[in-house]
């Protein structure tokens, strides 16, 4: 019932402000036919990530978890020509989807995927002394969303926006059988996020094809 609800005014939303468009689309079509799971943002969310990006005049964006790199489209298209993404993804074969994805859309000299686990790359990424990231999207495994946000911050300068997804359905709406180490990660990264000094933040509640869910937002003091 609500999900239908919910499918229906995503369908509005995309219908208006997205339309047909043919890299997110070939994107979408390639990760599943490469048996990639089909987890990432909605279109809608997807133009809200852009819009994100837009909004902070993001240069320097990082992104946590490609995929297939549907998100990474939406946001390297709000960079400027001379804009950089870096994307952190564990999965070799994931990252080899999403390149070709990113190449499609011609966004290969703005986008670089690094392969490994989030943790070890994003201590990597400090090591090299990489200039502070505009926005930083967190979304790969949930149990780690917490060390995230503090490389997050460590990775930001004042004015940077963090965004963080999937704050809410299996977090703070359980779903049965499932084990909680995922629903706990959620819940301690969203009261460190509200705790945080270095920030001003909230949820965004969101319903569409994807269900019930939630964009963590954070500005950097
Ligand atoms: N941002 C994508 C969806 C990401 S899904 C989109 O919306 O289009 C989460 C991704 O995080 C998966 O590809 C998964 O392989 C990756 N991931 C899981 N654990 C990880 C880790 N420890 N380090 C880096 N990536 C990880
Ligand atoms: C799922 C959805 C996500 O957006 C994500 O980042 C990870 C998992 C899911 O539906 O399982
Ligand atoms: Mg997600």
């Amino acid at each position: 019932m609500d999900r239908d609800l919910f499918a229906t005014v995503d369908r509005y939303v995309e219908g208006l402000f997205i339309g047909t468009d043919a890299a997110l689309e070939a994107a979408v079509a390639d990760s599943q036919a490469a048996g990639l799971p089909a987890i990432q943002v909605s279109a809608v969310q997807g133009r809200l990530l852009h819009l994100l990006a837009l909004l902070v005049r993001a240069r320097r964006i990082l992104e946590i978890g490609t995929l297939g790199g549907y998100s990474t489209i939406w946001l390297a298209r709000a960079l400027p020509e001379d804009g950089r993404l870096i994307s952190l993804e564990y999965e070799p074969r994931y990252a080899e989807v999403a390149r070709a994805n990113i190449v499609r859309a011609g966004l290969a000299e703005r986008v670089e995927i690094r392969i490994g686990r989030g943790l070890e790359t994003l201590a990597a990424l400090a090591g090299e002394g990489a200039a502070p990231f505009d926005m930083v999207f967190i979304d790969a495994d949930k149990d780690a969303y917490l060390e995230y946000l503090q490389w997050a911050l460590r990775l930001t300068r004042s004015g940077s926006l963090i965004v963080a997804d999937n704050v809410v359905r299996r977090g703070v709406i359980p779903v049965a059988g499932e084990d909680g180490a995922r629903a706990l990660g959620i819940q301690r990264f969203n009261a460190a996020l509200a705790a945080e000094p270095r920030v001003t933040a909230t949820i965004l509640p969101l319903a569409g094809s994807k269900g019930f869910d939630g964009m963590a937002l954070a500005v950097v003091h």
